[in-house]
């Protein structure tokens, strides 16, 4: 989704605000622009395309001179990707640019009412609606911090705004309302951005802005006010990720680097919550009393975190036996979920910053549940507005096909799991005392899982050629299912769907045709009979079967055409492990079929609008 950064300092600000967009760029994007202020002038250059046309047409950014600039990488929403819509969006008379990343819900009313007042429309976008909107008010009262509430109080919908108005040469006006934005506070240049990834290289001393909140920046003061224009104080946070956590280390793609990465972030994840045979939870307030009352568990998430929370219902109801009900964001708002305060709701974001999570999360917080967040960005939406957060320590996570995140999500289910079984007095002492071991063994295992690469890497050069897969499992295989046929789509581009082993009959096995490429899961040991039928029923009907099993189980070399296996570890920690040549077939596959891998065409890594 777009990307946000703005910047005042000492410094010429078009190169670090080009530097700044390229850290930006995973996000997904199909225009870039940047606007900076020269005196009492505004110079502007925009393109659609990838940051480099950008780079081109600015000569690296030489053509654009100041100190005090805002860039932007759109993901196209209102109008067509073209140079017109990229922003920053001008205002008529020139003296104020906005770029914007959100939608404006009343633009339509907005610019009716401008062009009523003479204003005239360049783009398609709902954004250039605020670089009149500001013109208009700025003209009525010629003062910038009141624009600024004003705007905030017209403008619905979700935004961050960065703004530069050619009255007021050495600052520039920041704001956000459901959309991200990160204040970064540095020596001699003071930053925005849509996450902290641009600004590592200036400083590690950021605030996370809360709706409304107007900043105004300048290269050696900041400021931030409520809606009314009253001065607020942040508190600051000091991010521990160093600026080589979010580069590529030698890797040829971040997924691939994040892929390796998984046993060093499940570990991160484990070890400082296993004390002494006991599971400490940082920023957990659920009692025993407390976790007693609750009646049901609903896990809502959007995407990869969504199929986490697909093993999180197995895991949770077989430790705690408690109902657990697994939803998709976007859909759970609009079914009248039954939520009181015997609910727990559980919602899982890598970024934190998804607008249909944060919408169900504040549904849910409405309702009167309990909301626990299991999130990897520090400091973002959810984690800030969630009773409870848990952090996944994955670092930051830069492909838009998550890997490591999912791994530490998944680590942090079991943790919890456990940590409720604990409470409930639903697992026995040793039965917890063997799970404990065994996730505390997960890194290694991954490890040597992982130093087996090869093989996957053999299997995909035999196989990407295929035009639709389907990946099969039963009960925890299943949920990992959904989860490989997602990874394998948004990278290769690849048809493919996942199904309940049981439930192709009931119609899809009629897809299957002499060759189809029919991955099939069997790392659940209770399953792996069933599973192995439905792996005959389409091989009779000429399916291709490469199956994953569990080393030293080799019920499934009997039909399959090809096996992967992985270590064995407790039933409900194996997905884990079996998600592991998923991730790694997927990546193979599109980089056989030369696809981009780390922003896959369409995507975008932070899905900041419903
Ligand atoms: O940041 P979130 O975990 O809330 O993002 C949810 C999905 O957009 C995300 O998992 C998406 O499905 C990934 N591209 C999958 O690899």
């Amino acid at each position: 989704m777009c990307g946000i950064v703005g910047y005042a300092g000492v410094n010429e600000a078009a190169p670090v605000l080009l530097k700044g967009l390229e850290k930006l760029e995973y996000r997904g994007y199909d225009s870039a622009g940047i606007a900076v202020l020269n005196g009492r002038e505004i110079e502007f250059a925009k393109a659609a395309g990838k940051l480099q046309v950008l780079r081109d047409l600015t000569e690296e950014g030489a053509t654009v001179h100041g100190r005090i600039g805002i860039g932007h990488t759109r993901w196209a929403t209102h109008g067509e990707p073209s140079d017109v819509n990229a922003h920053p969006h001008v205002s008529n008379s020139g003296r104020f640019a906005v770029v914007h990343n959100g939608i404006i819900e009343n633009y339509q009313q907005l610019k009716a009412m401008l062009l009523g007042k003479g204003f005239t429309f360049l783009s398609q976008t709902d954004t250039e609606v605020i670089a009149q909107l500001v013109e208009y008010y700025y003209g009525k009262c010629g003062d910038m911090l009141e624009t600024m509430c004003r705007i905030v109080g017209k403008l619905e919908g979700s935004y961050a705004l960065g703004i530069l108005c050619a009255d007021q040469p050495d600052r520039f006006y920041a704001v956000r309302k459901d959309s991200p934005l990160v204040l970064g506070l540095g020596e001699g240049a003071n930053l925005v951005a849509s996450d902290v990834s641009p600004m590592l290289a200036y400083t590690q001393r950021v605030c996370y802005l809360d709706d409304q909140e107007i900043v105004v920046l300048q290269a050696d003061n900041v400021a931030v006010y409520d809606i009314n224009g009253e001065r607020i104080e942040k508190e600051v946070t000091v991010i521990d990720w160093d600026v080589s956590a979010a580069e590529k280390g030698g890797y040829e793609h971040f997924m691939f680097k994040e892929i390796m990465e998984q046993p060093q972030s499940l570990q991160k994840t484990i070890s400082p919550r296993l004390q002494d045979g006991e599971i400490v939870l940082d920023d957990f307030h659920i009692t025993r009393e407390r976790l007693e009352d609750f009646r049901k568990i609903y896990i809502v998430a959007c995407g990869s975190s969504y199929h986490v929370g697909a093993v999180g219902k197995y895991v949770l109801e077989q430790t705690t036996r408690i109902p657990v009900e697994v939803d998709i964001a976007s859909e759970f708002r609009y079914r009248n979920p039954i939520i009181d305060e015997h609910t727990l709701m559980i919602v899982i974001s890598q970024s934190g910053e998804t607008a249909d999570t944060i919408a169900a999360m504040r549904e849910g917080k409405r309702q009167g549940s309990h909301v626990l967040a299991i999130v990897n960005v520090l400091g973002s939406t959810i984690a800030r507005e969630a009773d409870d957060v848990l952090y996944t320590w994955a670092g930051p996570e830069i492909a838009v096909a998550t890997t490591k995140a999912y791994s530490t999500q998944l680590a942090v289910i079991y943790l919890l799991a456990l940590k409720f079984a604990e409470l409930l007095g639903t697992m026995a002492a040793e039965e917890r005392a063997a799970h404990y071991q065994a996730l505390q063994q997960l890194p290694q295992q991954m490890e040597s899982l992982l130093a087996e690469k090869e093989e996957i890497q053999f299997m995909a050069s035999q196989l990407y050629n295929k035009h639709s897969i389907f990946f099969i499992g039963r009960n925890l295989d299943y949920a990992v299912a959904l989860e490989g046929s997602l990874k394998l789509k948004e990278i290769s581009y690849i048809h493919s769907e996942a199904y309940a082993g049981g439930e192709l009959k009931h119609g899809t096995i009629s897809l299957i045709e002499q060759g189809t490429l029919v991955v099939t899961l069997a790392t659940h040991d209770a399953l792996v009979d069933k599973i192995k039928s439905n792996a005959e029923e389409v091989k009779a009907r000429g399916a291709y079967l490469l199956a994953v099993a569990v080393r030293g189980d080799e019920r499934m070399a009997e039909v399959a055409d090809a096996v992967f296996y992985v270590p064995r570890t407790l039933p409900l920690l194996q997905p884990s492990l079996t998600v592991l040549p998923l991730q790694l077939f997927s990546y193979y596959v599109a980089s056989q079929k030369g696809c981009s891998i780390d922003q896959p065409k369409n995507l975008a890594k932070s899905v900041t609008v419903e």
